[in-house]
């Protein structure tokens, strides 16, 4: 266990941590030798092939003989421009063999640059005054400051209001409470209509990019939008000349079930953010990948793109992110994530007889589920309880490492809890988390009712 007195600091102040000794799969140990089950994918839906895959060490290893770091201004690296390329195969939609891509460090980097990209090709080409990006409540694009301004997690972002830019947000696309009070598909889909007023009310002049998670993550615990859903917001943008960014930070690579989160959708946005799946957690890698013609729009003007990080495109990071993907593509675990996935989400809609679960929801291997005070109100639990943390604890004690998230209700109160165990997980595990849960359900239902 850790101590409360040591100097480095940790996430909580209020638990104390056990000390991971070592991991395999979907499984990690403890320094007593308690086993925990990978539930959440790591912090979250990272570990997409699991922990221990020996080649992908292997090949980080080799690189690592040769060289491992490099001047990145002045030299290039050949895993880069395989990554590239490896990418541009893979890419959704229009983007196939059509984009080029900018790899970085963190999600929160991606999303970043994916904005300063969006702003720098308006204003290379003369459209300078485009500079908002528009988000969603209820969205989550990164932990920096920039990324606190586009992302609608009001617990992460609000004391660092003062520092941001805050910039325009539409309601999520979240049935279980409709911010319309509407029901799909009567509804018209009025909260993607409501990106066109977001537009109107800035001035289209203004606007840069909208940025969306196509399958909402920690914010509304796996929350995917309803079909149709970005076809009208593709269209708006197209309306409008806004550049549509989806942050596939979570969703890429498979996590949903289909190689990419916005494939649910027909239709190819301008520009992605990746990492998380990228490397499954074995480097710490990101990726901006954007249509070919809106880097051409920069390199034509020799504007050179000016987001570098000192530590972006690391080779060795580069053939972790290679390793993966191939392990991805060569275990079809984008298939797995989707059988697996389908079998996982029907199993969790047992959870809908305990008085306390109001919704399940999710796609592939990323889902979760709500707890409510009252089934009939859909009222959440008092904020304060914080019991999307009782439970993390009840399912920890028991060997499942689970992903509590608050915030669905005005960004203050409703509770939920995410899964997103690793790609390569089995019917027979997914049973294992599942008797897991019911167990720790009946004594959360015990402490909480
Ligand atoms: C959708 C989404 N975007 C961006 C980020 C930020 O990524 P990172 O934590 O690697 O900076 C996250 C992190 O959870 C995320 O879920």
């Amino acid at each position: 266990m850790s101590k409360p007195n040591e100097t480095a600091i940790q996430r909580r102040f209020d638990w104390q941590y056990p000390i991971i000794d070592r991991a395999d799969g979907i499984y990690m140990w403890d320094t007593e030798g308690k086993r925990y089950i990978d539930g959440s994918g790591g912090s979250a839906a990272v570990t997409s092939i699991g922990e221990g895959v020996q080649e992908v060490y292997e090949a980080m290893y080799q690189q690592a003989k040769k060289y491992s770091f490099y001047p990145a201004h002045a030299f290039s690296n050949p895993k880069l421009l395989e990554l590239g390329d490896l990418i541009a195969d893979i890419a959704p939609g229009k983007l196939r063999n059509n984009c080029k891509t900018w790899m970085t460090v963190t999600g929160s980097e991606a999303t970043d640059d994916a904005c300063r990209v969006a702003r720098q090709y308006w204003v290379v080409k003369g459209e300078t005054s485009k500079h908002i990006i528009i988000g969603r409540w209820q969205a989550f694009h990164g932990a920096n400051i920039f990324a606190s301004g586009i992302s609608g997690n009001t617990g992460r972002r609000r004391i660092y209001t003062p520092m941001f830019r805050d910039m325009a947000k539409i309601p999520p696309a979240y049935c279980y409470r409709c911010p319309f009070e509407k029901t799909y598909p009567e509804c018209d889909l009025l909260c993607a209509r409501a990106l066109e007023d977001a537009i109107c009310q800035a001035g289209s002049e203004n606007v840069a990019a909208f940025i969306a998670e196509p399958v909402v993550g920690s914010s509304l615990a796996s929350y995917p939008a309803p079909p149709g859903y970005f076809e009208i917001i593709r269209e708006i943008c197209n309306d409008y000349d806004v550049l549509f960014i989806a942050d596939e930070v979570m969703t890429a690579l498979g996590r949903t079930g289909r190689m990419w989160g916005i494939e649910h959708w027909n239709v190819t946005p301008d520009i992605i953010a990746l990492s998380k799946s990228l490397t499954s957690g074995y480097f710490a890698v990101a990726a901006v990948i954007a249509r070919a013609d809106i880097w051409n729009v920069l390199q034509e003007a020799n504007a050179h793109y000016v987001g570098g990080h000192t530590l972006n495109a690391s080779v060795i990071g580069m053939v972790a992110a290679i390793r993966t993907i191939r392990y991805i593509q060569e275990h079809n675990l984008v298939e797995n994530a989707r059988v697996v996935g389908d079998y996982f989400l029907q199993q969790l809609e047992t959870l809908l007889d305990y008085r306390t679960v109001g919704d399940v929801r999710g796609r592939g291997m990323m889902v979760g589920f709500e707890f409510i005070a009252n089934k009939e109100t859909k009222e959440p639990f008092p904020p304060e309880r914080a019991i999307s943390r009782t439970f993390f604890d009840l399912a920890f004690d028991r060997g499942l490492v689970t992903y509590p998230c608050a915030g669905t209700v005005r960004g203050v109160a409703g509770d939920t809890i995410m899964l997103a165990p690793p790609m390569i997980t089995s019917r027979e595990q997914i049973d294992e988390i599942m008797s897991i849960l019911h167990s720790s359900m009946r004594e959360f239902e015990e402490q909480v009712l």
